[in-house]
């Protein structure tokens, strides 16, 4: 199975997603894709000889539907059988989720259904929370509300700052999403559960 991967930024995760797709794996990177023709992971990807798609979305303004067809047109010489979202800032709407529905997985920092949106670590540290973590979902048309895939788990530590729980959360990230991947690419839906 070819898979597509969606970043913003550095692309830690597509990182981790393309180190685990190897020999034995059902799937293989088809393409990595950016928003942001400076994302650090598609300098990365071009120097790993993965083949990149920039689809800059300032153009399109507030016309979503123009600027997810033009996702569509990127991906489609890539054929992916699989979209997995990565560090992917931008909001996609149900007319695209729509036909990538059953195919589309996005990784979250929070224990979902907790903390859906922005500043999670922040969110949990005020909330004086004992557990944090991440969690990976199919992708639905509500943000950050589809069937969830795997969930890992860490303690939150009294020292913690937002930026502590970020990085020790991102580190739980990498082991998530290569695991639920090679699960969900093999057609099993069963959710992976971690614990640091
Ligand atoms: C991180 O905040 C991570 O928690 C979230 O996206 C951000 C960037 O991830 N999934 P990456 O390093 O670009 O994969």
């Amino acid at each position: 199975k070819g898979v597509a991967i969606f970043v913003s930024g550095g692309g830690s995760n597509m990182r981790a997603l393309v180190a685990d797709m190897v020999e034995d794996h059902p799937a293989r990177p088809a393409v990595v894709l950016s928003n942001n023709a400076d994302a650090g992971g598609i300098a990365w990807a071009r120097a790993q000889g993965i083949p990149t798609e920039v689809v800059d979305h300032r153009p399109y303004g507030a016309d979503r539907p123009a600027f997810e067809a033009a996702l569509n047109a990127a991906l489609a010489p890539h054929a992916p059988d699989i979209i997995c979202l990565a560090g992917f800032m931008r909001i996609l709407t149900a007319g695209f989720i729509d036909g990538w529905a059953g195919r589309m997985l996005n990784i979250h920092p929070s224990l979902l259904p907790k903390y859906k949106g922005l500043h999670t670590h922040a969110r949990v540290l005020e909330a004086q929370d004992a557990q944090h973590g991440c969690t990976v979902h199919e992708v639905t048309a509500a943000l950050d509300n589809g069937p969830m895939l795997g969930q890992a788990v860490l303690k939150v530590a009294p020292d913690d700052t937002p930026d502590s729980l970020a990085a020790r959360v991102l580190t739980l990230e990498h082991r998530l999403y290569p695991a639920v991947l090679r699960r969900f690419a093999a057609g099993d839906r069963t959710p992976v559960l971690l614990h640091a």
